[in-house]
Protein backbone atom coordinates (compact mmCIF):
# COMPACT_ATOMS: atom_id res chain seq x y z
CA UNK A 1 0.00 0.00 0.00
CA UNK A 2 1.27 3.41 -0.50
CA UNK A 3 1.55 5.88 1.64
CA UNK A 4 2.01 9.80 1.69
CA UNK A 5 5.97 9.63 0.75
CA UNK A 6 5.06 7.98 -2.24
CA UNK A 7 3.29 10.37 -3.68
CA UNK A 8 5.98 12.35 -4.75
CA UNK A 9 5.95 16.40 -4.80
CA UNK A 10 2.75 17.78 -3.80
CA UNK A 11 3.23 21.23 -4.19
CA UNK A 12 0.33 23.13 -6.05
CA UNK A 13 -1.39 19.43 -6.60
CA UNK A 14 -5.17 18.87 -5.51
CA UNK A 15 -5.68 15.70 -3.17
CA UNK A 16 -8.78 14.54 -2.19
CA UNK A 17 -8.76 13.17 1.17
CA UNK A 18 -11.70 10.55 2.16
CA UNK A 19 -11.93 11.27 6.35
CA UNK A 20 -14.40 9.73 8.20
CA UNK A 21 -15.44 12.79 10.13
CA UNK A 22 -19.03 11.14 10.96
CA UNK A 23 -18.89 12.49 14.78
CA UNK A 24 -22.09 12.59 17.33
CA UNK A 25 -23.95 16.45 17.05
CA UNK A 26 -26.26 17.42 19.49
CA UNK A 27 -27.65 20.09 17.20
CA UNK A 28 -24.92 21.99 15.68
CA UNK A 29 -22.64 21.28 18.46
CA UNK A 30 -20.56 18.67 17.99
CA UNK A 31 -20.29 16.63 21.02
CA UNK A 32 -17.02 14.30 20.79
CA UNK A 33 -14.45 15.30 18.09
CA UNK A 34 -12.25 12.16 18.40
CA UNK A 35 -12.67 11.58 14.66
CA UNK A 36 -12.03 15.15 13.47
CA UNK A 37 -9.08 15.04 15.93
CA UNK A 38 -7.52 11.52 14.51
CA UNK A 39 -8.02 12.56 10.68
CA UNK A 40 -5.51 15.68 11.64
CA UNK A 41 -1.83 14.29 10.98
CA UNK A 42 -2.84 13.43 7.63
CA UNK A 43 -4.40 16.75 6.67
CA UNK A 44 -1.93 18.85 7.93
CA UNK A 45 0.65 16.25 6.55
CA UNK A 46 -0.67 16.93 3.06
CA UNK A 47 -0.92 21.25 3.81
CA UNK A 48 2.34 21.25 4.63
CA UNK A 49 3.76 19.43 1.14
CA UNK A 50 2.43 22.43 -0.37
CA UNK A 51 -0.65 20.18 -1.56
CA UNK A 52 -4.15 21.92 -2.25
CA UNK A 53 -6.49 19.36 0.58
CA UNK A 54 -9.62 18.86 -0.38
CA UNK A 55 -11.53 16.58 2.03
CA UNK A 56 -14.38 14.79 1.93
CA UNK A 57 -16.40 13.07 4.39
CA UNK A 58 -20.29 11.82 5.14
CA UNK A 59 -22.42 12.91 8.14
CA UNK A 60 -24.78 10.35 9.53
CA UNK A 61 -27.33 8.67 7.04
CA UNK A 62 -29.13 11.42 5.05
CA UNK A 63 -29.72 8.78 2.37
CA UNK A 64 -29.04 10.53 -1.09
CA UNK A 65 -31.17 13.68 -0.04
CA UNK A 66 -29.91 17.01 1.09
CA UNK A 67 -30.77 17.21 4.62
CA UNK A 68 -29.92 20.44 6.58
CA UNK A 69 -29.80 18.78 9.67
CA UNK A 70 -27.08 16.40 8.55
CA UNK A 71 -24.74 19.21 7.14
CA UNK A 72 -21.36 18.80 7.59
CA UNK A 73 -20.53 22.61 8.32
CA UNK A 74 -20.55 22.62 12.05
CA UNK A 75 -17.43 20.35 11.68
CA UNK A 76 -15.78 22.79 8.87
CA UNK A 77 -15.83 25.03 11.61
CA UNK A 78 -14.04 22.72 14.24
CA UNK A 79 -11.60 21.46 11.60
CA UNK A 80 -10.43 25.55 11.10
CA UNK A 81 -10.14 25.40 15.20
CA UNK A 82 -7.87 22.47 15.17
CA UNK A 83 -5.78 23.14 12.64
CA UNK A 84 -5.44 26.55 13.66
CA UNK A 85 -6.76 28.16 9.87
CA UNK A 86 -9.57 28.53 8.26
CA UNK A 87 -11.18 25.51 6.28
CA UNK A 88 -13.01 26.56 2.98
CA UNK A 89 -16.75 24.62 2.80
CA UNK A 90 -18.24 23.82 0.18
CA UNK A 91 -21.57 24.19 0.28
CA UNK A 92 -22.82 21.16 -2.28
CA UNK A 93 -20.74 17.85 -3.17
CA UNK A 94 -19.51 18.11 -6.56
CA UNK A 95 -21.35 21.18 -8.00
CA UNK A 96 -20.81 25.08 -8.90
CA UNK A 97 -19.62 25.93 -4.86
CA UNK A 98 -17.14 22.61 -4.73
CA UNK A 99 -15.39 23.26 -7.98
CA UNK A 100 -14.98 27.60 -7.02
CA UNK A 101 -13.94 25.78 -3.45
CA UNK A 102 -11.36 24.07 -5.22
CA UNK A 103 -10.75 26.73 -7.91
CA UNK A 104 -9.93 28.91 -5.12
CA UNK A 105 -7.49 27.22 -2.93
CA UNK A 106 -3.76 28.04 -2.98
CA UNK A 107 -0.87 25.71 -2.06
CA UNK A 108 -1.23 24.37 1.51
CA UNK A 109 -4.92 25.50 2.06
CA UNK A 110 -7.66 23.03 3.19
CA UNK A 111 -11.24 22.68 1.97
CA UNK A 112 -14.03 20.94 3.24
CA UNK A 113 -17.03 18.93 0.77
CA UNK A 114 -20.40 19.14 1.91
CA UNK A 115 -21.55 15.50 2.86
CA UNK A 116 -21.09 12.85 0.47
CA UNK A 117 -24.37 11.28 0.97
CA UNK A 118 -26.39 14.24 -0.06
CA UNK A 119 -26.04 12.53 -3.30
CA UNK A 120 -27.54 9.52 -4.41
CA UNK A 121 -24.47 8.04 -6.21
CA UNK A 122 -22.24 8.17 -2.99
CA UNK A 123 -23.91 4.73 -1.77
CA UNK A 124 -25.76 3.29 -4.57
CA UNK A 125 -25.72 -0.24 -4.68
CA UNK A 126 -25.69 0.12 -8.58
CA UNK A 127 -21.63 0.41 -10.02
CA UNK A 128 -22.94 2.54 -12.78
CA UNK A 129 -24.26 5.52 -10.56
CA UNK A 130 -21.66 4.87 -8.13
CA UNK A 131 -18.90 5.32 -10.90
CA UNK A 132 -20.54 8.23 -12.55
CA UNK A 133 -20.33 9.86 -9.22
CA UNK A 134 -17.08 8.54 -8.63
CA UNK A 135 -16.22 10.20 -12.09
CA UNK A 136 -17.28 13.89 -10.52
CA UNK A 137 -15.35 13.40 -7.56
CA UNK A 138 -12.17 12.39 -9.05
CA UNK A 139 -12.56 15.63 -11.15
CA UNK A 140 -11.61 17.53 -8.40
CA UNK A 141 -8.34 16.16 -7.47
CA UNK A 142 -5.27 14.84 -9.10
CA UNK A 143 -4.62 12.67 -6.54
CA UNK A 144 -6.59 10.60 -3.39
CA UNK A 145 -5.93 9.68 0.29
CA UNK A 146 -7.90 7.39 1.81
CA UNK A 147 -8.02 8.06 5.28
CA UNK A 148 -11.70 7.63 6.41
CA UNK A 149 -10.52 4.31 8.22
CA UNK A 150 -13.99 4.05 10.41
CA UNK A 151 -15.64 4.06 6.68
CA UNK A 152 -13.66 1.42 4.97
CA UNK A 153 -15.97 -1.31 5.03
CA UNK A 154 -18.21 0.53 3.02
CA UNK A 155 -18.04 -0.12 -0.87
CA UNK A 156 -19.00 3.38 -1.29
CA UNK A 157 -18.00 5.61 -4.02
CA UNK A 158 -15.28 7.74 -1.99
CA UNK A 159 -14.16 4.99 -0.48
CA UNK A 160 -14.12 2.83 -3.26
CA UNK A 161 -14.86 3.84 -6.67
CA UNK A 162 -12.10 6.95 -6.43
CA UNK A 163 -9.53 5.41 -6.26
CA UNK A 164 -9.53 3.27 -9.29
CA UNK A 165 -9.37 6.47 -10.78
CA UNK A 166 -6.83 8.56 -9.71
CA UNK A 167 -2.88 7.61 -7.72
CA UNK A 168 -3.69 6.59 -4.40
CA UNK A 169 -1.86 6.36 -1.08
CA UNK A 170 -3.66 5.37 2.48
CA UNK A 171 -2.89 8.37 4.91
CA UNK A 172 -1.77 8.01 8.61
CA UNK A 173 -5.18 6.63 10.70
CA UNK A 174 -5.86 4.00 7.84
CA UNK A 175 -2.24 2.92 8.36
CA UNK A 176 -2.18 3.17 12.39
CA UNK A 177 -5.09 1.26 12.26
CA UNK A 178 -4.32 -1.47 10.45
CA UNK A 179 -1.32 -1.58 12.44
CA UNK A 180 -2.92 -1.96 15.06
CA UNK A 181 -5.46 -4.44 14.03
CA UNK A 182 -2.53 -6.26 12.54
CA UNK A 183 -1.19 -6.73 16.24
CA UNK A 184 -4.65 -8.85 16.99
CA UNK A 185 -4.81 -10.93 14.43
CA UNK A 186 -0.98 -11.96 14.09
CA UNK A 187 0.29 -13.68 16.99
CA UNK A 188 -1.45 -11.57 19.67
CA UNK A 189 0.18 -11.70 23.29
CA UNK A 190 -1.47 -14.19 25.17
CA UNK A 191 -3.92 -14.34 27.59
CA UNK A 192 -5.98 -12.77 24.64
CA UNK A 193 -9.35 -11.06 25.95
CA UNK A 194 -12.31 -9.94 23.57
CA UNK A 195 -15.00 -8.01 25.37
CA UNK A 196 -18.51 -8.06 23.15
CA UNK A 197 -21.38 -6.04 24.02
CA UNK A 198 -23.30 -3.44 22.20
CA UNK A 199 -27.22 -4.38 21.65
CA UNK A 200 -27.33 -7.00 19.04
CA UNK A 201 -25.79 -10.42 18.24
CA UNK A 202 -26.57 -10.62 14.89
CA UNK A 203 -24.16 -7.91 14.27
CA UNK A 204 -21.48 -10.60 15.64
CA UNK A 205 -21.71 -13.29 14.63
CA UNK A 206 -18.92 -13.23 12.19
CA UNK A 207 -16.66 -12.10 14.54
CA UNK A 208 -17.17 -13.88 17.33
CA UNK A 209 -17.00 -17.26 15.06
CA UNK A 210 -13.59 -15.96 13.77
CA UNK A 211 -12.53 -15.23 17.28
CA UNK A 212 -13.35 -18.64 18.36
CA UNK A 213 -10.23 -19.61 17.13
CA UNK A 214 -8.10 -16.76 17.92
CA UNK A 215 -8.36 -15.55 21.80
CA UNK A 216 -8.22 -16.97 24.76
CA UNK A 217 -11.64 -15.79 26.44
CA UNK A 218 -14.74 -13.38 25.34
CA UNK A 219 -16.46 -11.75 27.79
CA UNK A 220 -20.26 -11.00 26.44
CA UNK A 221 -22.14 -7.73 27.85
CA UNK A 222 -24.88 -5.30 26.80
CA UNK A 223 -27.86 -6.05 25.22
CA UNK A 224 -26.67 -9.11 23.11
CA UNK A 225 -25.63 -10.69 26.45
CA UNK A 226 -28.98 -11.78 27.01
CA UNK A 227 -29.63 -13.76 24.01
CA UNK A 228 -26.11 -15.61 25.24
CA UNK A 229 -28.47 -15.95 29.08
CA UNK A 230 -31.61 -17.00 27.12
CA UNK A 231 -29.07 -19.92 25.27
CA UNK A 232 -27.76 -20.94 28.67
CA UNK A 233 -31.98 -21.71 29.32
CA UNK A 234 -32.73 -18.80 31.27
CA UNK A 235 -35.43 -16.50 30.94
CA UNK A 236 -34.70 -13.03 30.17
CA UNK A 237 -37.67 -11.23 30.77
CA UNK A 238 -38.96 -7.97 28.80
CA UNK A 239 -34.66 -7.45 27.84
CA UNK A 240 -33.37 -7.18 24.29
CA UNK A 241 -33.75 -11.11 22.45
CA UNK A 242 -32.66 -12.44 19.53
CA UNK A 243 -34.45 -15.15 19.47
CA UNK A 244 -33.94 -16.47 15.84
CA UNK A 245 -30.51 -16.40 17.07
CA UNK A 246 -30.21 -18.57 20.15
CA UNK A 247 -29.56 -22.04 18.91
CA UNK A 248 -26.65 -20.21 16.73
CA UNK A 249 -25.24 -18.82 20.31
CA UNK A 250 -25.70 -22.47 21.74
CA UNK A 251 -23.45 -23.75 18.94
CA UNK A 252 -21.16 -21.09 19.92
CA UNK A 253 -20.99 -22.06 23.27
CA UNK A 254 -20.73 -25.83 22.67
CA UNK A 255 -17.73 -24.97 19.59
CA UNK A 256 -15.99 -22.87 22.59
CA UNK A 257 -15.97 -25.51 25.31
CA UNK A 258 -14.36 -27.55 22.35
CA UNK A 259 -11.52 -25.37 21.68
CA UNK A 260 -10.65 -24.44 25.21
CA UNK A 261 -11.92 -21.31 24.53
CA UNK A 262 -13.86 -19.68 28.17
CA UNK A 263 -16.75 -16.96 27.02
CA UNK A 264 -18.17 -15.63 30.26
CA UNK A 265 -21.39 -14.41 30.87
CA UNK A 266 -23.26 -12.15 33.42
CA UNK A 267 -23.64 -13.70 36.74
CA UNK A 268 -26.28 -10.91 37.84
CA UNK A 269 -27.90 -8.60 36.08
CA UNK A 270 -29.19 -4.42 37.11
CA UNK A 271 -33.18 -4.50 35.87
CA UNK A 272 -35.64 -1.76 35.73
CA UNK A 273 -39.46 -1.80 35.22
CA UNK A 274 -38.93 1.05 31.96
CA UNK A 275 -36.60 1.89 29.46
CA UNK A 276 -35.80 4.86 31.68
CA UNK A 277 -33.54 6.92 33.67
CA UNK A 278 -36.24 7.17 36.33
CA UNK A 279 -37.09 3.13 36.12
CA UNK A 280 -37.17 1.41 39.59
CA UNK A 281 -34.49 -0.90 39.47
CA UNK A 282 -33.18 -3.80 41.33
CA UNK A 283 -30.07 -6.23 41.25
CA UNK A 284 -31.16 -9.89 40.17
CA UNK A 285 -29.15 -13.24 39.77
CA UNK A 286 -28.58 -13.63 35.87
CA UNK A 287 -30.74 -16.82 36.10
CA UNK A 288 -33.52 -15.25 37.75
CA UNK A 289 -34.68 -11.98 35.60
CA UNK A 290 -38.48 -11.41 36.70
CA UNK A 291 -41.17 -11.36 34.06
CA UNK A 292 -42.11 -7.69 33.01
CA UNK A 293 -38.17 -6.40 33.56
CA UNK A 294 -35.60 -5.88 31.43
CA UNK A 295 -31.89 -6.11 31.79
CA UNK A 296 -30.19 -2.78 31.09
CA UNK A 297 -26.99 -3.00 32.74
CA UNK A 298 -24.79 -5.88 33.98
CA UNK A 299 -24.95 -6.04 38.13
CA UNK A 300 -21.60 -5.06 40.68
CA UNK A 301 -20.76 -9.51 40.78
CA UNK A 302 -20.42 -8.97 37.11
CA UNK A 303 -18.35 -6.30 37.16
CA UNK A 304 -16.35 -7.57 39.92
CA UNK A 305 -15.95 -10.57 37.83
CA UNK A 306 -15.27 -9.02 34.03
CA UNK A 307 -12.64 -6.96 35.80
CA UNK A 308 -10.87 -9.86 37.58
CA UNK A 309 -11.54 -11.46 33.48
CA UNK A 310 -9.39 -8.60 31.76
CA UNK A 311 -6.65 -7.30 34.31
CA UNK A 312 -4.39 -10.38 33.60
CA UNK A 313 -4.76 -10.05 29.62
CA UNK A 314 -1.62 -8.95 27.62
CA UNK A 315 -4.36 -8.46 24.44
CA UNK A 316 -7.76 -6.67 24.94
CA UNK A 317 -10.06 -5.90 22.37
CA UNK A 318 -13.25 -4.35 23.17
CA UNK A 319 -16.65 -3.36 21.59
CA UNK A 320 -19.59 -2.33 22.57
CA UNK A 321 -20.82 -0.85 25.82
CA UNK A 322 -21.91 -3.37 28.97
CA UNK A 323 -25.42 -1.64 29.28
CA UNK A 324 -27.03 1.89 28.55
CA UNK A 325 -24.49 3.89 29.64
CA UNK A 326 -26.44 7.04 28.07
CA UNK A 327 -28.54 6.65 31.09
CA UNK A 328 -26.40 6.77 34.02
CA UNK A 329 -27.93 4.85 36.28
CA UNK A 330 -26.95 1.87 33.88
CA UNK A 331 -23.61 3.27 32.89
CA UNK A 332 -21.39 1.37 35.73
CA UNK A 333 -20.90 -2.05 33.62
CA UNK A 334 -19.26 -0.03 30.72
CA UNK A 335 -17.38 1.93 32.95
CA UNK A 336 -15.78 -0.76 34.90
CA UNK A 337 -14.70 -3.05 32.01
CA UNK A 338 -13.12 0.57 30.59
CA UNK A 339 -11.01 0.87 34.48
CA UNK A 340 -9.98 -2.58 33.93
CA UNK A 341 -8.85 -1.92 30.98
CA UNK A 342 -6.87 0.94 32.10
CA UNK A 343 -4.90 -1.32 34.76
CA UNK A 344 -3.74 -3.95 32.30
CA UNK A 345 -0.06 -3.94 31.56
CA UNK A 346 -0.49 -5.07 27.56
CA UNK A 347 -1.97 -3.81 24.32
CA UNK A 348 -5.55 -2.57 25.31
CA UNK A 349 -7.81 -1.65 22.23
CA UNK A 350 -10.98 0.27 22.76
CA UNK A 351 -13.11 -0.57 19.14
CA UNK A 352 -15.73 2.16 17.09
CA UNK A 353 -16.71 5.56 17.39
CA UNK A 354 -19.54 4.36 19.83
CA UNK A 355 -17.49 3.04 22.52
CA UNK A 356 -14.63 5.55 21.91
CA UNK A 357 -17.36 8.20 22.62
CA UNK A 358 -18.61 5.94 25.53
CA UNK A 359 -15.54 5.93 27.07
CA UNK A 360 -14.67 9.58 26.71
CA UNK A 361 -18.10 10.37 28.33
CA UNK A 362 -17.86 8.37 31.54
CA UNK A 363 -14.10 10.70 31.85
CA UNK A 364 -11.45 8.94 30.55
CA UNK A 365 -8.77 9.94 28.23
CA UNK A 366 -7.46 8.38 25.56
CA UNK A 367 -4.37 8.32 26.97
CA UNK A 368 -5.24 5.85 29.19
CA UNK A 369 -5.85 2.73 26.79
CA UNK A 370 -3.24 1.54 23.90
CA UNK A 371 -5.33 2.44 21.35
CA UNK A 372 -8.93 4.02 20.67
CA UNK A 373 -10.28 3.19 16.91
CA UNK A 374 -12.04 5.03 14.90
CA UNK A 375 -14.04 2.34 13.53
CA UNK A 376 -16.25 0.06 15.06
CA UNK A 377 -18.12 -1.61 11.98
CA UNK A 378 -14.85 -1.45 10.47
CA UNK A 379 -12.40 -2.89 13.00
CA UNK A 380 -15.03 -5.68 13.44
CA UNK A 381 -15.20 -6.80 9.54
CA UNK A 382 -11.32 -6.73 9.64
CA UNK A 383 -11.43 -9.31 12.51
CA UNK A 384 -13.88 -11.25 10.98
CA UNK A 385 -11.29 -11.81 8.05
CA UNK A 386 -13.94 -9.89 5.64
CA UNK A 387 -12.35 -7.89 2.91
CA UNK A 388 -12.25 -4.40 3.37
CA UNK A 389 -13.79 -2.36 -0.34
CA UNK A 390 -11.57 0.68 1.18
CA UNK A 391 -8.66 -1.21 1.59
CA UNK A 392 -8.73 -3.44 -1.34
CA UNK A 393 -8.91 -0.46 -3.30
CA UNK A 394 -5.87 1.07 -1.04
CA UNK A 395 -3.82 -1.80 -1.88
CA UNK A 396 -4.30 -2.05 -5.67
CA UNK A 397 -1.05 -0.61 -6.61
CA UNK A 398 -2.64 0.35 -10.16
C1 LIG B 1 -19.53 4.92 11.52
O1 LIG B 1 -19.97 5.87 12.17
O2 LIG B 1 -19.59 3.75 11.93
C2 LIG B 1 -18.82 5.20 10.22
O3 LIG B 1 -18.68 6.56 10.02
C3 LIG B 1 -19.59 4.56 9.09
O4 LIG B 1 -20.89 5.06 9.06
P1 LIG B 1 -22.07 4.15 8.55
O5 LIG B 1 -22.21 3.01 9.53
O6 LIG B 1 -23.29 5.03 8.49
O7 LIG B 1 -21.68 3.64 7.18
MG1 LIG C 1 -21.17 2.31 12.59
Amino acid sequence: MKTIDDLGDLRGKRVLVRADLNVPLDGEAITDDGRIRASLPTIRALADRGARVVVCAHLGRPKGEVKPEFSLAPVARRLGELLGKPVAFATDVVGESAQATVAGLADGDVALLENLRFEPGETSKDDAERGAFAEKLAKLADVYVGDGFGAVHRKHASVYDVPKRLPHAAGQLVLAELEVLRRLTEQPQRPYVVVLGGAKVSDKLGVIENLLGLADRIIIGGGMGYTFLKAHGYEVGKSLLEADQVDTVRGYLAEAQKRGVEIVNAIDIMVADDFSPEANTQVVAANAIPAGWQGLDIGPETRKLYADKIVDAKTVFWNGPMGVFEMAPFAEGTRAVAEALTKVDGLTVVGGGDSAAAVRQLGFTDEQFGHISTGGGASLEYLEGKVLPGIEALADSA
